[in-house]
């Protein structure tokens, strides 16, 4: 299952592989920030709290915006960070402002 905790909702739904974290939030109703849905603006960064191994490779938007030491951290973008096979996931909104 997949759990996505926005700034006030927090909805868990069927993980979709193949679909962003940010898609699959916005589907559910989840009040997730974004704004460019591009890998630039950050705004839909997020923190996976468990199931990181079961997101897709980050992506080179995701390498130029977060860098290293976040996405040490297991920051993502949600925008970016794709659902690559079933099991459980959860991911926290936590935008830099
Ligand atoms: S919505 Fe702008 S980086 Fe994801």
């Amino acid at each position: 299952m997949l759990t996505l905790k926005g700034r006030t909702v927090v909805r868990t739904v069927e993980e979709k592989p193949g679909a962003t974290l940010l898609e699959q939030a916005l589907a559910a109703g989840v009040d997730w920030l974004f704004n460019c849905s591009r890998g630039t603006c950050a705004r839909c960064r997020c923190l996976i709290q468990e199931g990181a191994d079961l997101l897709e490779e980050p992506t080179d938007a995701e390498w130029d915006r977060l860098g290293p030491d976040e996405l040490d951290q297991g920051y993502r973008l949600g925008c970016q960070a794709v659902v690559r096979r079933p099991g459980d996931i959860s991911a926290v909104n936590r935008t830099y402002f």
